[in-house]
């Protein structure tokens, strides 16, 4: 076996009304006073947040409550640590989507440093994240980032001078997730899938990755035999709590795996047009999964090499998982892998990228700038461009 290393992986509370916990777990660690980092309304709104609001209040703790929409911007993380630093804050609970549990972690680790954020993001600023942070919980409401379960917060400003870059540090990965089905249950059709794309996008892309372990494959293996039966189920029926259940379990495997294997290039893509234009990250990763898949087998077949071979031995495998079509050989199974993912993107629905104002040449300008990451091979100029371009 070649070496691998292994970073921290959250404690994990997991179950159906695994919410209850919360306060419990404040008052066991004498928290009196936290921040509570949260998406827009639909959580806000919620029977859930009405109970734990009263259960705060009624338990003595001190909570100071922040909404992060959209992206999560320098701007809004520098914004919430001013107000927040005046406090004596003990613990940040991130609830929400990727952008409010990105929040909360930017904001935890902000807490313990000065200056802007901008200073210490990759590629952006000079500085390097010290690793030290609030006691952080993150409580997903949406399956598919993986936030709560890596060691990173992605930073977003979009236009034409726009990045997105992440504040990074093993020391930012949470110390608790509470995975509560039943407070997925209700999220919108549309985010389910897009959320769902994404979280099967990073475990294809970490199963195939050039740093890929034993370690994370068989959680991206599982994670993607999960992903694979559970999301047909809700799209058919998104009140099904077994399938939110297993949706959100490859979600978190999907984090585990992102951040000790990496990416690929479907997310170096993401990474660059979601800075030039608004596009919610689960649609871009959604929508070109199934070119990218096929244009990197199609590249791997072309040369018959040991290392092309086992790449494409694991693109079968993750086909396998994802369809449950265990009989095929390895040319078949990465077909149907190519086949689902296209007939998901078709069949569910996902946005074509110029549904979000993307233009010949923005995707033109976009190919000069994508990185690989950890893509099984390399892919030159016009292989990346014919990626993006079928989705336009
Ligand atoms: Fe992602």
């Amino acid at each position: 076996m070649d070496k691998f290393t292994i970073s921290p992986i959250p404690e994990l509370i997991f179950g159906a009304g695994t919410i209850k916990n919360l306060t419990k777990i404040i008052i066991n660690r004498s928290f009196k006073d936290i921040a509570v980092i949260t998406g827009g309304n639909s959580f806000v709104n919620s029977v859930f947040w009405q109970d734990l609001s009263d259960s705060f209040i009624a338990d003595g703790i001190n909570f100071y409550h922040y909404k992060s929409t959209g992206e999560t911007t320098p701007e809004t993380v520098d914004g919430i640590v001013q107000k927040l630093k005046i406090r004596n804050i003990d613990a940040v609970v991130a609830i929400g989507g990727g952008t409010a549990l990105d929040t909360g972690k930017a904001v935890s680790a902000m807490l313990c440093m000065d200056g802007s954020i901008v200073d210490y993001l990759e590629g952006v600023g000079c500085k390097v994240p010290t690793g030290k942070r609030k006691p952080l919980i993150c409580i997903p409401t949406t399956s598919g980032t993986g936030s709560e379960a890596t060691k990173n917060a992605v930073i977003t400003k979009i236009g034409k001078n726009g990045y997105k870059k992440s504040l990074r540090h093993n020391g930012y990965i949470p110390d608790t997730v509470i995975i509560d089905p039943e407070l997925i249950k209700s999220c919108p059709l549309s985010l389910t899938i897009a959320t769902g794309m994404d979280a099967v996008t990073q475990l294809l892309e970490s199963y195939v990755s050039t740093k890929a372990s034993p370690f994370t494959d068989q959680l991206a293996l599982y994670g993607l035999k999960l992903a694979g039966r559970s999301l047909p189920r809700l799209v058919e029926n998104p009140g099904d709590i077994d399938a939110r259940a297993e949706m959100a379990y490859a979600s978190y495997l999907s984090g585990i795996t992102l951040a000790n294997a990496g990416l690929g290039v479907v997310h170096g893509a993401a990474s660059v047009l979601g800075s030039l234009r608004f596009i919610p990250h689960g649609v871009v990763c959604g929508t070109l999964l199934g070119s990218a898949t096929e244009i990197i087998i199609e590249k791997l077949s072309n040369s018959n090499n040991s290392v092309n071979i086992e790449s494409l031995k694991k693109f079968s495998e993750a086909g396998a998982a994802l369809t449950g079509n265990k009989t095929m050989n390895t040319e078949d199974s990465c077909s149907n892998l190519i086949k689902i993912l296209n007939t998901w993107v078709d069949n569910y629905g996902i946005s074509r990228l110029s549904e979000y104002d993307f233009t010949e040449n923005d995707l033109i300008d976009s190919s000069k700038k994508i990185g690989l990451k950890n893509t099984p091979c390399t892919l030159d100029f016009e292989e990346i461009l014919r990626i993006i371009s079928v989705r336009l």
